[in-house]
């Protein structure tokens, strides 16, 4: 005869074990357990579905599991089943399973080791996952990043060729006509009787002042397309060059404190290119936004490449709230980031409200292959 508490304590476990086969099912997680003495295995349910063995066939000897795995998968396996026995530490792996129906399919594996009070294993347990459809999502989502990378590094390209076609084309279209212009506005003006020059002076003043103002200007941007300097003289050069005319034009107190020497001239062309273009953003900003008393722009060497430091003294931001509602966020300081990082560089900003703001950039000597022709 049956007690009812007896009955009461199947009924529990009958609940727990169909719970447990459900849980298995939904999370595609198998367990088993092998006697290591007698070689026998267990295998849950779940385990037979995730190797699409028959219930039939009953629990296959180890051997025979081992068989439904690639070669490199079965030799690492039995490794760490041997770790987990030596060790009495519980080990985990990655397997490449291969189904009787000819699908490939990943498992993620733990064993776990179980030993006597003498310390000796003698037996071990462990869970089975089925983790193909994570791993082919993750891998979907690596190329989609490569992907873009490879795009951004492309967009990063033809912004510098089309700069540099833009200052060559307003260079020899705008500056040999400016120059021709001023030749014929003096020779005009000398041609002039005396009287019409002396009265036509304050005019010929002007026009000369706005041609050679135009000239300057032309130059200027040209300059910013294109420094020269940069392909004569390098990126030291042409930084001062560059923090000259920008001083001129807003007032800006700008220091250049660069080593000279070493480790800035040892950079290839396409770092010294990346580290001036950031110099410009960075003094843009300081000039839109930082209401600063002075900028300090620094150079030297790191690790491996170039540390560059643009640290200003004004206003500092909050840049948690970057893109908040009512605000239109630039694209300034993420393009800075983007084009660090694709380079293989370290990008990090200090800014608080009230505190001015730094950025400090790490790049390699030589950048990544993509980024070298331009
Ligand atoms: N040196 C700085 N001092 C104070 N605020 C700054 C500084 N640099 C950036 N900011 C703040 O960060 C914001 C984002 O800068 P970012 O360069 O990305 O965009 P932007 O300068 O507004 O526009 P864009 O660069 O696209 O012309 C700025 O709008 C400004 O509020
Ligand atoms: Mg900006």
């Amino acid at each position: 005869m049956r007690s009812p508490r007896l009955e009461a304590l199947r009924s529990a476990l009958e609940k727990a074990e169909f719970r447990l086969a459900a849980t298995q099912d939904l999370a595609r997680v198998g367990d088993w357990e092998l006697d290591r003495h007698t070689g026998r295995m267990y295998w849950s349910r779940e385990l037979f579905r995730l190797f699409e063995r028959p219930e039939a066939l009953g629990v296959p000897d180890l051997n025979e599991a081992l068989g439904y795995f690639s070669l490199e998968s079965t030799n690492r396996t039995r490794d760490l089943f041997w770790e987990a026995i030596d060790s009495g530490r519980r080990c985990a792996l990655e397997q490449e399973v291969l189904l009787p129906s000819g699908e490939e399919r990943r498992h993620f594996t733990v064993i776990v080791p179980v030993a006597d009070e003498t310390g000796r294993v003698f037996r071990l347990y462990g869970t089975v996952q089925d983790i193909t459809e994570r791993r082919r999502l993750e891998a979907e989502r690596l190329e989609h990043l490569e992907r873009l990378e490879e795009l951004s590094r492309h967009l990063v390209e033809i912004e510098e060729r089309e700069r540099r076609e833009l200052a060559s084309a307003l260079h020899d279209r705008a500056s040999p006509n400016l120059a021709a212009l001023q030749i014929l506005f003096s020779s005009l003006a000398d041609a002039l009787p005396e009287s019409a020059r002396d009265e036509l002076a304050p005019l010929l003043e002007d026009a000369s002042a706005l041609l050679a103002d135009t000239t300057a200007g032309i130059r200027e941007i040209c300059t910013n397309l294109r420094p020269a300097t940069l392909d004569y003289a390098g990126l030291v050069p042409a930084l001062r060059e560059y923090v000259a005319q920008f001083r001129a034009r807003t007032g800006l107190d700008v220091r250049v404190d660069a080593a000279s020497g070493s480790p800035p001239c040892a950079l290839s062309r396409a770092t010294q290119t990346l580290c001036f273009r950031l110099v410009q953003e960075a003094l843009t900003n300081c000039a839109k936004h930082a209401r600063a008393g002075s900028v300090r722009i620094g150079l030297g060497g790191c690790a491996g490449g170039v540390l560059l430091q643009i640290g200003d003294d004004g206003v500092g931001f909050d840049l948690s709230r970057l893109g908040e509602a009512g605000s239109t966020p630039g694209l300034g300081l993420i393009t800075m980031r983007e084009r660090v990082e694709l380079a293989g560089g370290d990008f990090r900003l200090y800014t608080r409200p009230g505190d001015g703001t730094v950025i400090e950039v790490r790049l390699p000597a030589e950048l990544h292959p993509a980024e070298t022709n331009r």
